[in-house]
């Protein structure tokens, strides 16, 4: 099967939830079942996070209380207007990871990144992780695999990770700061 080829062509766009979502508290569900509907599932998860498009969607944030997400943070995105007129993304590049049942062995260093959150449009902040992960997971086949990662890449699996856990990264932040970057991004979805 080509999978990049698949999804591109056909996909739902699944409803992004937004926070504050009860979801997006709950602590995620190991996945048990590696079948035809878990890969719909990742197929379309891939096709929302293309369309969004963002580096990352966890299943919470599609309705889903799975642990499992995916991820791109090598894809290329190109603003463009389209033959009618509107904006919108050439995407080239791909590079589509998919991340089930994961657990992190180790970690090292420290980075300070600038996350956004696709269940918090318009909010950004510096976020202080770990630089250097190790990561064990089950692809969509249930194969197991390990893998080391770091910078964006590692940022992204433990930004990902804790939507498994019912974190958002507001929880990583200062109090005061989460306080102020909640009151901020519930006024613009109350103008919205
Ligand atoms: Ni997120």
């Amino acid at each position: 099967m080509n999978f990049l080829e698949d999804y591109q062509l056909e996909g739902n766009i699944l409803e992004i939830v937004k926070y504050p979502n009860p979801i997006l508290k709950k602590v995620a569900d190991p996945v048990t079942e590696f079948n035809d509907e878990l890969r719909d599932l990742v197929r379309d998860m891939l096709y929302t996070l293309y369309k969004a498009p963002g580096l990352g969607l966890a299943a919470p944030q599609v309705g889903k209380s799975l642990r499992l997400f995916v991820m791109d943070t090598d894809y290329k995105r190109e603003e463009i207007t389209d033959a009618k007129g509107n904006e919108t993304y050439d995407l080239s590049e791909f590079n589509p990871r998919v991340i089930i049942n994961p657990i992190f062995t180790g970690h090292e260093g420290e980075i300070l990144y600038e996350e956004g959150c696709l269940s918090l449009p318009g909010i950004f902040e510096n976020v202080k992780r770990a630089d250097k992960v190790t990561v064990e997971y089950q692809d969509m086949w249930g194969n197991k695999h390990t893998e080391q990662a770091e910078g964006v890449y590692s940022v992204c699996l433990q930004h990902e990770n804790d939507h498994l856990d019912g974190i958002v990264f507001l929880e990583r932040l200062s109090l005061l700061k989460k306080n102020l970057l909640r009151k901020k991004f519930l006024k613009s979805q109350a103008l919205a």
